[in-house]
């Protein structure tokens, strides 16, 4: 098959590389010129594992390629893809209008049918809308589909998740358009990946709702971290008996600062905000998003609190800037919220991470960003921990507890072992995690 994808961003660019994958012939394309240079140099715009390799083999297999024209792009596809960006306007509604651009561009430059598939995350009943802005600018009796393909792919494994998906959601009302996904996806369907074919609203709303239950998952283990630290139980075992059980599965029972990126603070607040345009209340998706600001302070409150609530004049070591790790990406990331606050309240920061460094750049400039672990740590009056990298995960404790000038450190997400910091002789705290004595 010929396929376009619009929008180069992440979600475009691991879709197109995977479509191309699976041995479709794939043109990304994007306005932005700058963006489509870079990948034409074999650059990625972030950092993705494994993606720079994976878009690289598919462009020299003559199975890839990126263009700025985005409309002569559109008249070679047999699909199009549309995976521009959504963000959340001030109202928490998503925002529509790059989604309407490309719809408009589609509609002028339909030369033959077509299928036109979202891939960004889009309020329930976007297709419509974008068949209708289609039907208004094309200007001939050529038929199109307008199909919806939600993604599921995590930030740090999205080559993989592109590859080996639990599921593809495709949401399609003809046959001749379900003919050609089928096609699309060949691969999946030989190696029987499960494949729900359903109608577009019912697949838009798969994808909101998916990820508004993960979002609940982890607003209710940090309720129950919260309580824990009240009672004087083990979260961390709590969560992991809870886990065990496969009605409740393991993943997600994570317990920290609460949740960021560009996906679950969104799409919590696009849904609720759906949900209130048709007058059905999601108390608990509501309730998911209210829990999930509250633990950022309750977590900020215990770093406070290792200080005697008075961090003016303290240097703090922060580790992980990332809103998750593998992923350079800072959007909607605690470091934001505890950043902000600390330089607020007057102390000075040094901070690191593998990879978000330079994105936590362009948002404060007053950090001092360190190349390593140990340069962060150095002459610290405290640490806090805020992303689970491996490398901050396994840091040689004795090492940092040689280097800074204060062992106390805030463990946000529950990585180090509260025996060994004890050992150490550090102050700590951590979330949900009983003391050690
Ligand atoms: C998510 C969805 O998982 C994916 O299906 C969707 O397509 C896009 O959004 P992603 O944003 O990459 O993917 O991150 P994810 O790994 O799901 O984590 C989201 C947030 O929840 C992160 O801030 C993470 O730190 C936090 N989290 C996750 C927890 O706090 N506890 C957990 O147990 C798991």
């Amino acid at each position: 098959m010929n396929i376009n994808v619009i929008g180069t961003g992440y979600v475009g660019l691991v879709s197109g590389a995977g479509l191309a994958d699976f041995g479709n012939h794939v043109v990304c394309s994007d306005i932005n010129k700058d963006k489509i240079n870079l990948l034409k140099n074999g650059k990625i715009p972030f950092y993705e594992p494994g993606l720079t390799e994976f878009v690289k083999r598919n462009v020299e297999a003559g199975r890839l390629s990126f263009s700025n024209e985005v409309g002569e792009s559109i008249k070679d596809a047999d699909v199009i893809f549309i995976a521009v960006w959504t963000p959340m306007s001030d109202n928490g509604e998503a925002n529509l209008s790059a989604i309407e651009n490309v719809a408009e561009t589609i509609g002028r430059n339909l030369n033959e049918y077509k299928v036109v598939c979202t891939k960004s995350t889009v309020p329930v009943g976007t297709g419509e809308k974008i068949r209708k802005v289609i039907e208004k600018n094309k200007n001939s009796k050529i038929n199109f589909d307008v199909i919806s393909n939600p993604e599921f792919l995590r930030e740090g494994s999205s080559v993989k998740d592109f590859l080996i998906p639990n599921r593809v959601i495709i949401g399609v009302e003809s046959e001749k358009a379900k003919e050609i996904m089928k096609n699309v996806y060949r691969p999946l369907f030989i190696n029987e990946t499960p494949i729900v074919f359903t109608d577009v609203k019912t697949a838009e709303t798969i994808k909101y709702a998916s990820n508004a239950f993960l979002a609940v998952k982890i607003s209710y283990i940090n309720e129950i971290a919260n309580l824990c630290d009240a009672t004087g139980a083990d979260v961390h075992v709590v969560s992991k008996a809870m886990g065990l059980d496969n009605r409740i599965g393991s993943k997600f029972l994570h317990p920290g600062p609460g949740y960021g990126g560009s996906c679950f603070p969104k799409d919590t607040n696009a849904l609720v905000k759906l949900g209130k345009n048709k007058g059905v209340d999601l108390t608990i998706v509501k309730a998911a998003i209210k829990t999930n600001s509250k633990q950022r302070e309750k977590v900020y409150n215990k770093l406070k609190k290792l200080f005697n609530n008075n961090v003016k004049g303290k240097t703090i070591a922060i580790l992980g800037l990332a809103f998750k790790s593998n992923t350079d990406d800072v959007r909607q990331s605690s470091a934001i919220y505890f950043i902000e606050k600390l330089l607020d309240e007057g102390a000075s920061l040094k901070a690191f991470d593998p990879a978000a460094n330079e994105n936590m750049k362009k948002l404060f400039l007053k950090v001092n960003y360190c190349d390593s672990l140990e340069e962060a740590v150095t002459d610290a009056d405290g640490i806090v921990v805020l992303t689970e990298w491996h490398e901050i995960r396994g840091m040689d404790l004795e090492k940092v507890s040689k280097l800074v000038k204060t062992k106390i450190l805030l463990d946000a997400k529950n990585l180090l072992n509260p025996h060994e910091l004890k050992r150490l002789g550090f102050t700590f705290k951590n979330v949900g995690r009983p003391n050690v004595r």
